[in-house]
């Protein structure tokens, strides 16, 4: 087969639902050899990956660096206040700094929108976004996609045409949204967003969405799977809601609502969570609905897959 036919996983917009099914497909090879004794292949020896976070991360950065070492890559952790940035260096001579180093991938973090699609137009090596401001966060919806894909379609026997997926809560500061809305709609989910309308963007439709609703009570009977989004305290500027308490009651994914949903809806949350705020524990940990820990795993599956693809592998070829 072709190789894959892109350099970079910034966005979706020149993506076909073929390529998000063989990043799917592929990420679903490598759970194989993350369930070995010894969850190690040597698939990208000799590459080296820089991960660049100037914001911080839990899950996206522990993860690539578990992807990196599974695959054999050589992987340099750099960024925030311990680089010569803050001696006043700019991004691209930092970023052409790195490259003379002859690597071949770049893994990015930023605050600030853009910068990931600014490094792949410098450096001519291959660049993964991993959260952009406002912007961005493309691995983030592919491991969404691979959670909600293994358990509403391989397990739930439905179509990802489909599918009704409800994104509930900061629409307006969610790079989540900046992705997971495109991928969703290339797979051919129908896709609600419902928020406060402080948190709900001016113009809703250029996200993609198939509506808009600030109802959580009238979407939540409708819906095959519940993505509840962070609240980002740390993006809220003046006050969107009276009080966390007053937005828990209104669009928490509380217990009370529970008997509001389809008896096989599942419940997805891109971390870190604020229990008590956007969920309560009941809904985090349900045994049955929550598949936030199936999340978290997909998300070394994908991110191995991404990495392995862009730097020429072919599905078809994967030797793991
Ligand atoms: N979901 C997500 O991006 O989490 P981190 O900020 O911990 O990487």
């Amino acid at each position: 087969m072709a190789g894959f036919p892109h350099e970079h996983l910034i966005d979706f917009s020149d993506y076909s639902a073929d390529d998000i099914m063989l990043l799917l497909e592929t990420a679903y090879k490598f759970k194989e050899v993350n369930e070995r004794r010894i969850k190690k292949v040597p698939t990208l020896k000799g590459f080296t990956v820089v991960n660049m976070f100037n914001e911080p991360s839990t899950r996206t950065r522990s993860s690539f660096e578990i992807a990196e070492k599974r695959l054999s890559a050589d992987s340099l952790n750099f960024g925030g206040s311990s680089t010569s940035t803050v001696k006043g260096e700019s991004l691209v001579d930092t970023v052409e700094t790195l490259c003379a180093y002859k690597i071949d991938l770049i893994v990015v973090r930023d605050k600030h929108a853009g910068v990931p699609r600014k490094i792949a137009d410098v450096s001519g090596v291959h660049v993964i976004d991993a959260g952009d401001g406002k912007h961005q966060h493309p691995t983030q919806a592919l491991l969404d996609l691979y959670s909600i894909w293994q358990e509403k379609v391989v397990a739930g026997g439905m179509a990802f045409d489909k599918l009704k997926v409800g994104i509930v809560g900061d629409i307006g500061h969610s790079r989540v949204c900046g992705s997971l809305i495109p991928a969703l709609k290339i797979m051919g989910c129908d896709v609600t967003v419902i928020a406060p309308p402080t948190l709900m963007p001016a113009r809703p439709d250029v996200l993609g969405a198939d509506r808009a609703t600030s109802d959580l009570d009238a979407a939540l009977p409708e819906l095959d799977v519940v993505y509840m989004l962070r609240i980002q305290r740390e993006r809220l500027e003046g006050a969107p809601f009276p009080s966390l308490r007053e937005y828990n009651q209104l669009f928490g994914l509380t217990q009370e609502r529970d008997a509001l949903m389809r008896p096989d809806a599942c419940v997805c949350h891109p971390g870190p969570i604020n229990r008590g705020v956007e969920l309560d524990s009941f809904m985090a940990d349900h045994p049955k609905r929550s598949i936030i820990l199936d999340q978290v795993y997909a998300g070394v599956l994908v991110r191995m897959a991404a990495l392995y693809l862009l730097l020429g592998g072919a599905s078809d070829g994967l030797d793991a």
